[in-house]
């Protein structure tokens, strides 16, 4: 929908704080000069207000604290006029889901069904649900998913996710909600939290700590840099078609340990500081994207090569150390209290 200050359409992001949906704000206040977004985040630990550093708050952009299960709030966000939703938020960390489930189903499934809800009693024009390519389970040596590939989830974190993705279909099918469904491969890039592989392996190394591969480490994933993905999810939102799904990939297979030992490479650091350590239970031995649909479709390619992407991903983490070490130390966590308390204290 129209909005008046700026002229443009109003985006409603969820999960804005977190890795990818950072990435996401910063592309759109950058490239969508017209949009304006309102960013809705819980902060769980996972979310990170130093993540949306140097992007002030005004007519383009409004940060909103709140969880998505919370109806009334997203209706009266959802009654400013919004065009579209890009639903990013989520519990994302397969180690965590397999510790313990219960916030996966209730943010990633009860929050989902709670935003189509409220997105279709406000006629939403467009509803994009950032899913993964992890809910079709696990391929052998051969073969990629492709968007006909049966649902096979095989974690807690990505039978949520698919449990998601069909409440999102469902909506369509029954009441023609205008969704989109958006199934991306592993992402590498600036702001991941470091309990995912690369960061971790990054920051462990720079501070000399072991690097901890679950099993063999030849399990692999097919690595997409996070603003190929951004793009990605603006051409599905702008041009996708309603009820359709699309995959996307980095079309770049690699192996754990080989994504291990690069970094101590371009670390100048030893490859004895690898841990063989106990598998990840479930561990789903090998994704691969067939993008060949988006690419037809929406003439979307990814435009960073991994090996130049990794190099300035492992410079941005070498030049954001106070980032990652804040967040080692828990210190981030204060950030949003901290900063909130500052401007009371100078509008005082
Ligand atoms: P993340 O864990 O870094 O961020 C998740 C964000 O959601 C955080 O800011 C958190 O505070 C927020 N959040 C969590 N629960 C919330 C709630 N109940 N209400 C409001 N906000 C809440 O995740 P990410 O890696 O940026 O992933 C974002 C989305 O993309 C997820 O839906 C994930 O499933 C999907 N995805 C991730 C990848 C990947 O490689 N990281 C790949 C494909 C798809
Ligand atoms: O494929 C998309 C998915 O990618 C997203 O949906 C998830 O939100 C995201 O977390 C990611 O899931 P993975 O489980 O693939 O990512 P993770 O970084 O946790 O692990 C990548 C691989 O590295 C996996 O095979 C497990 C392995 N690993 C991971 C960690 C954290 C290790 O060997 N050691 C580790 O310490």
């Amino acid at each position: 929908m129209h909005n008046e200050s700026t002229g443009g359409l109003t985006v409603l992001v969820t999960g804005g704080a977190g890795f990818i949906g950072a990435n996401f704000v910063r592309w759109a206040l950058a490239e969508r000069p017209e949009w304006r977004i309102v960013n809705l985040d819980k902060l769980t630990y996972a979310g990170n207000l130093e993540n949306l550093d140097g992007i002030e708050e005004g007519a383009r952009y409004r940060f909103v604290r709140g969880d998505i299960r919370d109806r009334q709030l997203v209706d009266r966000l959802l009654a400013e006029g919004v065009w579209g939703i890009v639903h990013f938020a989520a519990e994302s960390h397969v180690d965590r889901s397999i510790e313990s489930a219960t916030e996966f189903l209730e943010t990633n499934i009860v929050g989902t069904q709670v935003l189509i809800e409220a997105a279709r009693k406000a006629q939403v024009a467009r509803y994009l649900q950032v899913s993964t390519d992890e809910v079709y389970g696990s391929l052998g040596a051969e073969g990629k998913f492709s968007e006909t590939t049966p649902l096979a989830p095989n974690s807690p974190y990505s039978a949520s996710k698919a449990a998601a993705d069909m409440l999102v279909r469902a909506a369509f099918h029954t009441h023609g909600f205008p969704a989109l469904i958006s199934r991306c491969s592993n992402n590498y890039g600036p702001y991941q939290f470091p309990e995912k592989l690369i960061p971790l392996m990054v920051t462990n190394a720079m501070s000399d700590v072991a690097l901890p591969v679950y099993g063999d480490g030849c399990q692999v994933r097919d690595w997409l840099h996070v603003s190929d993905h951004c793009t990605a999810l603006a051409a599905i939102l702008e041009r996708g078609r309603p009820g359709e799904v699309y995959n996307i990939g980095g079309s770049n297979e690699m192996k754990n340990i080989d994504i291990v030992r690069l970094i101590l490479s371009a670390l100048g650091k030893p490859d004895t500081l690898i841990r063989h350590v106990t598998d990840r239970l479930g561990h789903d031995r090998r994704y691969a994207i067939d993008s060949s649909k988006i690419q037809s479709e929406l003439l979307w390619r990814p435009q960073i090569d991994f090996e130049s992407g990794i190099r300035s991903t492992i410079q941005w983490y070498q030049e954001n150390t106070r980032w990652w070490r804040n967040i080692k130390s828990g210190d981030y966590q204060g950030y949003y209290d901290r900063m909130y308390a500052a401007r009371l204290e100078a509008a005082r």
